[in-house]
């Protein structure tokens, strides 16, 4: 735990890690099994219960929406999921019935319409140099009226795993014209909160926070937060329905600590300074340096991970590196003087093909699906999203024709997903013509 929490004057403002600091010594016949008791505990009469808080983790929430300008926010020990799948429940309880997203939204986003039934109204992504971007209020008014208008609540994931950051201003503008719900995606924004302009709490009425990605929180550490009173009793509702009933302490006390982590401004100046290198893609948030290499991205990321040094994904193209207000200065330098070198020995090439996304894609037919291989599926109409993990956003939707190109790029990742046994869905008999 200690490699964690390791700035003790944050510690010391900590309620959830104080008192598990200060718990009295005790015999352990209660859960987890392993006994040693220490941090990893469970609801005893000192230590609160994340599912009706009166105690350190109600404080603990009261501070991380002031923290966050929240009215309310709830500690989630299961990800950003549990988030996500909590704000659809809550703007559904509302009277939302359809929601409008992304092609490029996280899993979590489908399988929570799905499963809660709302229809999800879909714009394809919009990609440029092999990165999706996204798409301003403007162009959204322009290029789908007609999804706009039929919609209930908006969902944006900002920033991205590329460190885009929505059009936020003007989609609240637009949201509170037309009396839409606001739904915001920042599970790569936790440390945002530090920078309002561009933070999700700032415009939502239910946003999301995963903590754990870009704050110095455990794995699955998030905060999902509301606006109002309104939006916080019914996120209350989702909340009760999504999370776990065994919430890990050592992760609601990170998340704590996390929030309550300061901004470390020589890093982001360092950082800033190094994303104006041509080679570094350009965006608004200093945490995800993604360094272009084209397609000698994979050879690059090998020989960096036989020096020990992992980026946080490849997606053939860009490989994208995730720094925290936590990450040493050494570390960054020495991430940057490799690159600087790595920069001149592979130039940037791509393959020059041309990008497109709406082109390749059909109408959605109900039939029967069968898994094909994936150079058996080249041409086909793919029944499933499908893409590499991370970033967990569809490389290939369900309805669009699989180019080999795309089938390359799987075939080259580490971890994908929405494959079973190196085989993809594809409607039976539905192919380019
Ligand atoms: C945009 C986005 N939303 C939601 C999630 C889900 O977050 P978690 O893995 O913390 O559940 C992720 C995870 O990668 C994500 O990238």
């Amino acid at each position: 735990m200690r490699a964690v929490f390791k700035d003790e004057e944050v510690l010391k403002n900590c309620k959830i890690a104080q008192m598990l600091q200060n718990q009295p010594p005790h015999l352990s016949f209660h859960t987890p099994g392993h006994k040693t008791a220490g941090w990893d505990i469970t609801e005893l009469d000192y230590s609160d219960n994340l599912a009706s808080p009166t105690g350190c983790i109600a404080e603990a929430e009261k501070d991380i929406a002031d923290i966050l300008g929240a009215c309310k926010s709830f500690i989630l020990t299961d990800g950003s999921t549990a988030g996500v799948l909590s704000m659809l429940y809550a703007a559904k309880n509302m009277g939302a019935k359809r929601v409008l997203t992304s092609e490029s939204a996280h899993k979590s986003v489908f399988n929570g319409c799905a499963a809660l039934e709302l229809e999800l109204l879909l714009y394809p992504a919009k990609i440029s140099k092999k990165i999706p971007l996204p798409h301003t209020m403007y162009e959204l008014k322009c290029g789908y009226p007609s999804l706009l208008e039929v919609a209930d609540a908006l969902l944006f994931t900002s920033p991205d795993y590329y460190g885009n950051v929505a059009d936020l201003a003007e989609i609240r503008k637009y949201c509170e014209q037309t009396k839409k719900m606001l739904l915001i995606d920042g599970a790569h924004g936790g440390h945002l909160h530090l920078d309002k302009e561009i933070y999700a709490g700032a415009y939502a009425d239910m946003w999301v926070d995963g903590v754990h990605k870009s704050l110095p929180a455990l794995t699955q550490g998030a905060v999902v937060s509301a606006r109002t009173e309104k939006f916080a009793e019914a996120l209350q509702k989702g909340v009760n329905i999504f999370r776990t009933t065994s919430p890990s302490y050592p992760i609601m006390a990170s998340v704590e600590y996390a929030v309550k982590y300061p901004r470390n401004f020589e890093l982001e100046k360092r950082a800033k300074d190094f994303a104006k290198s041509p080679r570094v893609y350009a965006n608004e948030d200093w945490t995800k340096l993604c360094a272009l290499f084209g397609e000698n991205a994979f050879a690059v990321e090998k020989i960096l991970q036989s020096e020990g040094i992992y980026a946080e994904f490849c997606d053939g193209n860009a490989l994208c590196f995730y720094l925290s207000p936590a990450t040493e200065l050494a570390d960054f330098e020495r991430l940057k003087n490799r690159l600087e070198r790595l920069f001149e020995q592979f130039p940037f090439t791509t393959d020059g093909k041309k990008e497109s996304t709406e082109e390749s894609r059909v109408e959605i037919v109900d039939g029967a699906t069968e898994w094909l291989s994936l150079d058996e599926a080249v041409g086909m109409v793919s029944a499933e999203f499908c893409g590499l993990f991370p970033p967990c956003t569809p490389l290939i939707s369900r309805g669009e024709i699989i180019t080999g190109e795309k089938i390359s790029l799987l075939k080259r990742a580490t971890h994908t997903f929405g494959l079973k046994n190196e085989k993809i869905a594809v409607w039976k008999g539905a192919k380019k013509e």
